[in-house]
């Protein structure tokens, strides 16, 4: 390692005498290359293969910086070992006959096939405990017990001693086992005591270990920064007091060609059925292009949306887009934020009977720290015949007017927590919360979902029925126009908040 880095260095210090005399973009494209062949031949755990300059780049950058910074929504890979030494340098493959004959086998690691630990965000949850949202090797936490060590440097003057607590992180795996070459890792740090109560300062380092999984010879710790308090600036007051919205809703990954008409339609949907204090967290995995995000900025500027562009993510090989993880970052970033949070996707509307709000059912619900919302599944091919040649000018739950009555099928259902109760949370439903869950909620609440509606840029209505009943496929639907009925509504609503502006949209 030490001789690497005396190579780099002479490396950086011969080009550094020759980019006088070149011009910036010739010195760029000289280091950037160099770096790439140099990369190749370095047998160490940071030689990936440099074949493509995307990688070379980001190994650049990673070979470079010794301590990431620590920002609370970016993505940083982990490489920095400290503690326990690193691999030796592999010899050369060989095979040696001992002194009784047998053939003694050689086996050379090289190089590093995942991450130990990819931060994307690292949160208070109250006056003595952290959460830390990330990916990390699935295999790793599969096959064997990675551990983690939390420390909170207290910041220091000049003259004192750094004040330094301890505690073991523990991790829940909120994915399902969904995970592919990376499974989603919230690690809770907890204190015995309480953390930065004097508002001095400091920072939470993560001391991620692999316990001997990977290679059972060596314990390898990476150690990081993940969240820093600059002094004077906690206010521990947001743990204790209402929280500014009732209603947050935590968007998964946005993917794929996305129907910016569809998405117009369910934004103003839902502010008007969450209202003024109502926020939407929406994640950009590559889903909103130009036109998505045209029908999103009107509800950005009005203060109800707020976008965040995860599309760096798609570096690392998680389940859909890390959608595990980036919903388990939202609901940390954003729990002391909301009352109620909710977790559904673009193409679901809730949906609550007429004389009752989200406000009453939800206060019926107050006792629960959890419900589930059941489903009602609406075919996206099916329409009425009325509509016959108007589809183009209808919304789309306007026009997907049959539900799949199919009894017998156990479908997927969508739910709301109260955040300040979880320590960790899924797709459907979180295992991780104090306190009750509820699933007897029909009646009260439930949601419309029109699959494959949302990334169909096409007309979606492929067949006119003139009737209650159809079987479509061999499945049984019946007409409902709950929706359809209040699309009027919609409509108006929209164009009250935010004007005309969207009235061209097309899908
Ligand atoms: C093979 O044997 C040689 C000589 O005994 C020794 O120096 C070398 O370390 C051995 N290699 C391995 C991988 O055991
Ligand atoms: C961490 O776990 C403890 C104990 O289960 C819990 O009280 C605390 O709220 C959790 N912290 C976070 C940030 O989720
Ligand atoms: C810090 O220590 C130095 C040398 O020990 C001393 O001269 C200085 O006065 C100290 N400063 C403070 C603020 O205590
Ligand atoms: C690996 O090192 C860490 C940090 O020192 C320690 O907490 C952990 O117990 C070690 N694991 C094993 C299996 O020794």
């Amino acid at each position: 390692m030490a001789k690497e880095r005396e190579q780099k260095k002479l490396m950086f210090g011969l080009i550094g005498n020759y980019s006088a005399e070149l011009k910036l973009l010739l010195t760029t494209l000289f280091l950037l290359c160099s770096v790439a062949t140099f990369l190749q031949f370095i047998p160490s755990r940071f030689t990936i293969s440099a074949s493509d300059l995307r990688v070379c780049i980001s190994r650049v950058s990673q070979v470079v910086t010794s301590t990431p910074p620590s920002t609370s929504n970016s993505f940083i890979s982990h490489l920095t070992t400290t503690l326990s030494p690193p691999p030796p340098p592999p010899p050369p493959p060989q095979e040696n006959t001992t002194q009784n004959g047998i053939l003694k086998r050689v086996f050379n690691p090289y190089g590093s096939a995942s991450y130990n630990f990819i931060t994307m965000g690292a949160y208070r949850g109250g006056f003595n405990t952290f959460a830390i949202i990330g990916i990390s090797s699935k295999p790793l936490h599969l096959y064997s017990k990675p551990t983690y060590e939390c420390k909170w440097e207290q910041t220091k003057k000049p003259n004192e001693t750094t004040k330094t607590l301890s505690t073991v992180g523990y991790k829940i795996l909120p994915d399902w086992g969904y995970g592919r070459v990376y499974t989603v890792v919230v690690v809770n740090c907890t204190f015995s005591e309480h953390v930065n109560i004097d508002n001095k300062g400091g920072k939470l380092v993560l001391f991620a270990s692999t316990s001997g999984g990977g290679d059972r010879n060596f314990n390898i710790t990476d150690k990081f920064e993940v969240l820093t308090e600059q002094p004077g600036t906690q206010d521990l007051s947001v743990f204790t007091s209402k929280p500014k919205y009732d209603y947050l809703y935590c968007g998964s990954s946005l993917y794929g060609n996305l129907n910016p008409q569809r998405v117009r339609e369910w934004i103003a949907y839902h502010v008007k059925f969450f209202g003024p204090r109502s926020h939407f967290v929406i994640h950009d995995a590559g889903g909103v292009h130009e036109k998505v995000l045209e029908v999103l900025k009107p509800w950005m500027d009005l203060g109800y949306v707020t976008l965040q562009d995860i599309r760096d993510q798609e570096r690392f090989d998680g389940y859909y887009h890390n959608q595990f993880m980036v919903v388990n970052d939202c609901l940390h970033r954003y729990k002391f934020m909301a009352k109620w949070m909710f977790f559904f996707d673009v193409d679901e509307y809730i949906y609550v009977p007429p004389k009752s709000t989200i406000k009453t059912v939800l206060d019926s619900l107050e006792e629960y720290n959890q419900f589930t919302i059941e489903q009602m599944p609406m075919i996206s091919k099916v329409c009425h015949s009325d509509d016959y040649g108007k589809t183009y000018r209808k919304w789309g739950f306007e026009k997907l007017v049959y539900k799949d009555v199919k009894k017998g099928i156990r479908r997927d259902r969508k739910y709301a927590v109260q955040p300040r109760s979880l320590f960790a949370t899924g797709v459907h439903m979180s295992q991780n919360l104090e306190g009750k869950t509820t699933h007897k909620t029909e009646g009260k609440i439930k949601y419309f979902h029109y699959h494959g509606t949302i990334a169909e840029r096409r007309e979606s209505c492929k067949m006119f029925v003139n009737s209650k009943q159809v079987t479509y496929d061999k499945n049984p639907y019946e007409l409902d126009t709950t929706m359809r009925d209040i699309a009027g509504v919609i409509k108006k609503f929209e164009l009250k908040m935010i004007g005309s502006s969207l009235q061209k949209t097309r899908q």
